[in-house]
This record gives structure tokens, C-alpha cells and sequence, in this order.
């Protein structure tokens, strides 16, 4: 019997391959000194693109106040044990109150991180008889949740109604057929590689048509998508048809939690049954308070959206008046698209970061084909004018030497450390 660890040392995957020579610097980097748009990278000052720190409430003063008073009054213990047994608070309960409230929806459920909250919400709503239908570029966190499905799924190809339609009269036969269960379409308000948003819109008018409810991963759009910040759903005018509306509070709230909201009775289903919180630690009381504290903001503070989508603007014209494809994005996030290899694109990288002082983050194969690179932005309330003309600046002369080959290297440049 071969033993189980002896297959994990023989291939480290995808990313962890590169780790020898990557650890530290392409992956795993170390950003120091207060988040901002400026931070120190291996003693070096950096303008960051990397953090959804999207309005800038990561280091709002009123935002620091509030962590650290409610850390010296509750500690990170309190509350003790899993909400339903004994960790429960009126603060808890207050944040899913004015949660639900600002999404227009009846009830809130909090999650502790997204990432497990929604697979396990999938989880506690799904049965063996339902069907899912889904967008080909869903999260991990989707991903996961589909793999814990014990009945069917169909995937649609990203953002493309067409094939939406066509897997949605599978799964409507299929539920037909097998004379039980119903559809929950999966979907995200923003897509957070490419920056375009889900089309909500069009899959909510498809509803008088197929028989489905919506979940909607809206991550990105919450606090920098619609009039009040609540979202693609506000955005695009369509929050009502959304039955379950989720987001994390890992971007614009700079924080650590995330919740659900919808109608009362489901999310009441979903708060005796959803594993991942009946049988974990509730939120510790310094992010409840800390996140209802950045909530506030969120809501009475425009000019913080507002700063941030004139710097988005700023960036993505000045990066599309120098010729630089930047895809669909129709949010902040900001993805530049580029061709060359892996080590091509480390070797930018190190010359972008040694010198430029340029600190942003890349994807490449095999997250995305062979030889195409993304360098993705995002702007936040924080950069200021001359953080994007310096950045335009690195830009265009790092990929003319691109174009020119200069980048041309043997191997990953051995930067761990
Ligand atoms: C679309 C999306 N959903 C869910 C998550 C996971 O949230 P969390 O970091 O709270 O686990 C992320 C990443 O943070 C995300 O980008």
C-alpha cells in the first residue's frame, strides 16, 4: 500500500511547483506597515493594487476606534460556543438586522467567513432532487458547494444567456422527469477576475419563463455597486428577484465575516440548518462591532464610493488612452491583459516591483491559457492621483519591453526569501 503523503511530495501542483523559487515573493509576499495604497514590500515602498480595500475602511480612523474599543471590552473570546447554543449577542443579531434592512430583504444570516458560509448554505438548501444551474467562472467557494451536491448540476458558459436558456430546459426536464425537486440558478454580482457583472438583469426577466430561485455571490459589488452601495442587484434593478443575496465582508468592509439575506422563513431554514455555523464558533464580538461600525460608513459616507469610482475611471481611461486592453470590466476591478509566458510575466513583475515600486497582482497559466498574462488592479478610496500616474507611467514602459522581448527569461527568477 503506497503511503498517502508519498503522492503529495511528488507533485505540489499548479502554483506550489514554482514554491522553491516563488515563496515570498510571487506567492505568499509579505506586505508591511499600515494598509494603504502605499506599503512596504521587503523594506521598499510600493503603490498596492493588490487589496479590496475598496473604500479605504481598512484604516478609516473611525473604523480602528472601534476594533480596538471592542477588542479591550470583549476580547477575542466572547461570545463563547456556536450561536445556536450559546453565542449568540444583541450585537449579532443587530448586524444581520440592518444588514437584511440595507439589501431591502426580510432577514440576514451571519456567516464567519464567506468561503465556507456559502458552501455550506448551498449545502443546507439543496436536496438530492434539486438541480443547480451556474456560471462557468463561479468562485471556489461555489465550486466547492456544488461538489458537496449530492444531486445534478448544469453549467452555463460564462455571462451567455444562450447557454443559460439551454441548461435551464435541461434542468427543467430533468426535475420533470424525476416528478421532484427545483432549480437554484448560482451566479455572482461581480466577477472578480474579469470585472464584468453577472447579468442579473437578464436572468431575473427569464423567471415568468423557467421556474427557478437566484442566489447571487456579490463579493465584489457590495459597498461599490448601486446608488446606496447595496449592490449589482441595486445596480442593475433587479435586487427583488434575487432570493438569496450573499456577500462577503473580506472587500469593501475590510473586514472578516459575510452574510445572507432573503425572505424570513427561508433564512430562518437556513439558520437551524446550515452546518458550517450550528457546528462552529460564532463571530467574535470585535468584528460584529467593527463590522457594524464599517456598515455605518458604508451607508452614510458616499464620498467614499464616490472617490473610488473616479479613481477606477481615472485608471482604466489612462490605461485604455495607452492602448491597453483591460477586457469588459464594468466595476472597479481592473484586469490588463497581456501576452507571454510564466516566467516572461515573473520577470515584469520583479522589474515592476524592483523598480518601479509597483506592487500588483498576476495571473497566469494554468489558472488562464498559456501564454496570456493578467496584471489585476484594484483601485480603491485610497490612491491618489499621483499613485495612478505613476502606475500608467511602469506600465507603459514595462510593456514595451515586453513587446521587445526583454522579459525573455530561462526560468522563474529565484526570489524566494
Ligand atoms: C466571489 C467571492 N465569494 C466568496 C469569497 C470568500 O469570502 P471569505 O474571504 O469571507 O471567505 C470570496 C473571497 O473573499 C470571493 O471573491
Amino acid at each position: 500500500m503506497a503511503d498517502i503523503f508519498e503522492k503529495l511530495i511528488k507533485n505540489y501542483g499548479p502554483l506550489g511547483q514554482h514554491r522553491e523559487r516563488a515563496h515570498g515573493y510571487f506567492a505568499f509576499p509579505k506586505l508591511e506597515g499600515e494598509i494603504g495604497s502605499r506599503m512596504k514590500f521587503r523594506g521598499k515602498d510600493m503603490i498596492v493594487w493588490s487589496l479590496n480595500n475598496y473604500l479605504g475602511l481598512a484604516n478609516h480612523p473611525e473604523v480602528r476606534k472601534t476594533d480596538a474599543e471592542a477588542s479591550a471590552q470583549f476580547g477575542l473570546a466572547s461570545p463563547m460556543g456556536a450561536r445556536m447554543m450559546s453565542g449568540n449577542s444583541n450585537y449579532h443579531e443587530q448586524l444581520e438586522a440592518e444588514l437584511a434592512a440595507f439589501e431591502k430583504k426580510e432577514d440576514a444570516i451571519l456567516m464567519n467567513f464567506g468561503y465556507q458560509g456559502i458552501m455550506s448554505a448551498i449545502d443546507a438548501i439543496c436536496g438530492r432532487h434539486d438541480v443547480i444551474v451556474y456560471d462557468a467562472e463561479a468562485h471556489a467557494c461555489i465550486i466547492d458547494g456544488l461538489r458537496m451536491h449530492p444531486g445534478h448540476r448544469y453549467v452555463y458558459k460564462h455571462n451567455d444567456l444562450e447557454d443559460f436558456e439551454k441548461q435551464m430546459e435541461r434542468a427543467t426536464a430533468l426535475i420533470e422527469k424525476q416528478k421532484a425537486g427545483g432549480i437554484l440558478v448560482i451566479t455572482e454580482g461581480v466577477f472578480g477576475m474579469a470585472g464584468d457583472q453577472g447579468k442579473l438583469k437578464e436572468i431575473a426577466a427569464l423567471k415568468g419563463k423557467y421556474d427557478f430561485r437566484l442566489l447571487v455571490d456579490d463579493a465584489h459589488g457590495f459597498g461599490t455597486l448601486g446608488e446606496t452601495g447595496a449592490g449589482a442587484g441595486e445596480a442593475q434593478g433587479c435586487q427583488d428577484a434575487i432570493d438569496l443575496y450573499f456577500s462577503t465582508f473580506a472587500k469593501s468592509m475590510a473586514s472578516i465575516g459575510a452574510f445572507m439575506a432573503g425572505d424570513k422563513a427561508i433564512i430562518d431554514f437556513i439558520r437551524y440548518n446550515i452546518r458550517s455555523q450550528i457546528f462552529a464558533k460564532s463571530l467574535p464580538m470585535p468584528f460584529v462591532l467593527g463590522n457594524l461600525k464599517r456598515l455605518e460608513l458604508l451607508k452614510t459616507k458616499p464620498e467614499l464610493k464616490a472617490k473610488l469610482w473616479s479613481n477606477a475611471q481615472k485608471l482604466q481611461n489612462g490605461l485604455k488612452e495607452r492602448g491597453f486592453d483591460i477586457g469588459n470590466t464594468d466595476t472597479p476591478v481592473t484586469p490588463v491583459y497581456m501576452k507571454g509566458g510564466v516566467e516572461e510575466a515573473t520577470a515584469m513583475v520583479m522589474d515592476l516591483r524592483e523598480n518601479y515600486r509597483i506592487f500588483c497582482s498576476i495571473v497566469v497559466y494554468p489558472v488562464i491559457p498559456k501564454g496570456h498574462i493578467i496584471y489585476r488592479l484594484i483601485p480603491t478610496a485610497t490612491h491618489t492621483d499621483q499613485d495612478i500616474e505613476e502606475t500608467l507611467v511602469a506600465f507603459t514602459e514595462t510593456k514595451a519591453k515586453l513587446d521587445t522581448g526583454a522579459y525573455k527569461v530561462e526560468a522563474i527568477p529565484d526570489m524566494a526569501g
